[in-house]
């Protein structure tokens, strides 16, 4: 079966789909995009990514052009033409094609892209034992609450992370724990849960919100809060949430060992918990 594309409105194998080097997100950055993992042909929580596409549409004041219905049928068509029942689907829509000025060009269509390719989950040794990761400084701008094409310093933390042989870097702000490269943070502390507070430095994650309710509905308590670097290397528990993750127990920081070096049992109840959340869908 074939990764599948979607360009402006044809679906057609992804290695065909061209599009123009007057594209805006390929010249500017100037657009946003979503992942939505499918678990046995369901786009997982599709809602709440097509609800966050959406806003930050609006925050870069993107006409946003697809309704929720049509959104959907995207999804499904997509997968179904892959044959994925397990897939990774990313969307990206720009402001669309123009020649290279830096104000809005008037009178054009975003560019609407979607992928569909089979999703290679986490080896389970890894979600089962945990992974290590390390602090970078946080050198992005001021609105990551917005999911926009600009990554460069994503890719760059990422790849500090990768050279250290670690699997995620966490971005620190003014000695504040923000949240991953490519995920939220949680932390454990006397049995509560605690992730960084929701503003304009942060991704409001989609499996942040799905691990929350599931805390909430088994009577846990969960704070935003501040998190210093010291609250996260002193933590009970650590562990990193996202699409493509899942649940992520993290047992080493900046090489200090959290705890007993193990993942600890809140870790392991949300992780169970979420497996089951989509086994449900
Ligand atoms: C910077 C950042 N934060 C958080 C997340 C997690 O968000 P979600 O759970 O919606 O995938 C991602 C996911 O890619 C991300 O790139």
């Amino acid at each position: 079966m074939p990764d599948i594309g979607y360009l402006n409105g044809r679906f057609s194998p992804l290695v065909e789909i061209a599009i123009s080097p007057d594209d805006r997100g390929f010249l500017f950055g100037d657009g946003i995009y979503e992942v939505v993992r499918a678990y046995h042909g369901v786009p997982a929580f599709w809602e709440e990514h097509y609800t966050r596409l959406v806003r930050s549409a609006k925050e870069i004041r993107l006409p946003f052009p697809i309704e929720p219905q049509d959104f959907h049928s995207l999804l499904l068509t997509g997968l179904q033409q892959s044959g994925y029942a397990e897939g990774k689907i990313y969307i990206q829509l720009t402001r669309g094609v123009a020649p290279r000025e830096h104000g809005f060009p008037l009178n054009i269509e975003p560019t609407v892209f979607f992928s569909f390719r089979e999703m290679n989950a986490l080896p389970i040794e890894k979600m089962k034992q945990g992974v290590k990761v390390i602090t970078v400084p946080d050198i992005r701008w001021d609105r990551c609450d917005i999911k926009s094409l600009n990554l460069l310093p994503n890719v760059l933390a990422k790849q500090e992370a990768q050279e250290a042989n670690v699997f995620e870097a966490i971005f620190l702000r003014g000695g504040l724990v923000i949240e991953g490269a490519t995920s939220n943070i949680f932390i454990v502390k006397n049995g509560q849960l605690q992730t960084p507070e929701r503003n304009n430095f942060v991704l409001s994650g989609v499996t942040q919100q799905q691990v929350i309710n599931l805390a909430q509905e088994k009577g846990k308590e969960v704070r935003f809060a501040e998190l210093t670097l010291d609250a996260l290397l002193q933590a009970e528990e650590v562990f990193l949430v996202g699409t493509t993750i899942e649940v992520l127990p993290v047992v080493k920081v900046d090489g200090q060992t959290i705890h007993n070096g193990n993942p600890g049992p809140e870790t392991c109840a949300l992780q169970q918990g979420f497996a089951d959340l989509v086994a449900q869908l």
